[in-house]
């Protein structure tokens, strides 16, 4: 009887262990999408694989192939009930979409806009951030200077698709895009951006990048919006620049920038400038964040088609951006591992470009990065 009772108890005690574990495991969506995306999210994935077995994250992948493939095959982007499944995630993790034969804007508005709006992520987050090893155009420029978080706008703006065309094709044609500013959206992600501000810690310094001087209705209102609920921040240093005085400092004095808070056009034009002095597309990673929702991390760099399937294109952008969805998911220790094992691998020289032609190849890259972690998890 005793023994009964004891061996009840073992199984109940298993049973709660166990649905506890999948309580703790997150459910990750994974979009590998076009071109190299495939490539650089399968050395992702390796990535994740090797921190879920030395810390405790633990995760379940479901794959979703939202692509240009598909497209071409069966004329489906994204389906309602794709968005419904999403909305249950802990975090989605795409590669790339683009994809040469179908037309310019059909994928980006169909996938990865669709995906930003409907599951409102309002920020885009871009560490702008060089890594000791890393070569950068700027001259005398390191690590020390260059350090800074563009908190881009990702929901609103010139992005929202409002506009259309008047006498298409004729010489008389007229065609308008309107850019959308809502008080909501605009002081959401200032708001965002000021704690971000104070979470980092750093210079306690927040940058309103805009157009003020002539976009005196739009950006008037962020001016408003940024000194109304700075007053609710007293401890952050207020600065301001024009987004063309923003791309002269960036180059000239990037060590002036702590964080960033841009819209969305703006944002995204100054965060490729970021991505070329912080070492090249080859590590500018990105999270589409929506702080109260589910949260999308990819790298900045397209689908690069000409590289498909050569494994050529380094994965550290991609790897990056799996080190940013372990911080949101607050896995401390595996974000540290990764993140680490990439400072780790880049100033060891061992991978000595990050471009296509570092003779590295994707997965030698990711490779290098999971026996860094491996050797620092031996050791600690
Ligand atoms: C980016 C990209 C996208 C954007 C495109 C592909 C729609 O350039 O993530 O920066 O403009 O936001
Ligand atoms: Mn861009």
């Amino acid at each position: 009887m005793q023994k009964k009772i004891n061996a009840e108890e073992e199984k109940a005690k298993i049973d709660k262990r166990k649905v506890v574990e999948n309580m703790a495991r997150k459910k990750i969506a994974v979009i590998p999408g076009d071109g190299i995306g495939p490539e650089i999210i399968q050395e992702g994935l390796k990535v994740l694989d090797a921190v879920s077995k030395l810390t405790d994250f633990s995760y379940e992948k479901i794959d979703y192939d939202f692509s240009g493939n598909r497209y071409l095959r069966t004329g489906e982007l994204i389906s309602d009930s794709a968005i419904s499944e999403l909305r249950q995630m802990d975090a989605i993790y795409l590669g790339a979409v683009g994809h040469p034969e179908v037309k310019t804007g059909i994928l980006e508005k169909g996938v990865l806009l669709r995906l930003r709006f409907e599951l409102d992520q309002y920020i885009n987050l871009r560490p702008i951030k060089l890594y000791p090893g890393v070569w950068t155009p700027l001259k005398d420029k390191g690590p020390e200077h260059i350090d800074f978080t563009v908190i881009r706008e990702n929901t609103e703006g010139l992005y929202v698709g409002i506009g259309g065309f008047f006498k298409k094709g004729t010489p008389d044609e007229v065609a308008t895009q309107e850019m959308i500013n809502t008080r909501k959206g605009v002081e959401r992600c200032i708001r965002y951006a000021f704690e971000y501000t104070q979470k980092r810690s750093r210079e306690n310094k927040l940058t309103l990048c805009d157009k003020s001087n002539v976009l005196t209705y739009a950006h008037d209102l962020w001016q408003r919006a940024f000194q109304e609920v700075g007053t609710e921040y007293p401890d952050i240093k207020k600065d301001h620049a024009h987004v063309d005085a923003m791309c002269m400092w960036m180059v000239k004095n990037p060590e002036w920038f702590d964080v960033v808070v841009v819209c969305n056009m703006f944002g995204d034009i100054i965060t490729d400038l970021g991505a070329m002095i912080q070492g090249g597309m080859g590590i500018a990673a990105s999270g589409n964040i929506n702080p109260k929702g589910v949260s999308m991390f990819e790298p900045i760099h397209g689908s690069a088609p000409k590289y498909t399937g050569k494994n050529v294109i380094n994965p550290l952008a991609t790897i990056s951006a799996a080190q940013m969805m372990l911080e949101y998911l607050e896995e401390k220790r595996a974000s540290e591992l990764v993140e680490q094992a990439i400072v780790e691998v880049l100033s060891s020289g061992r991978l000595k470009d990050l471009s296509a032609h570092s003779g590295v190849s994707t997965s030698e890259a990711g490779d290098m990065i999971v026996d860094s972690i491996n050797q620092a998890a031996s050791k600690s």
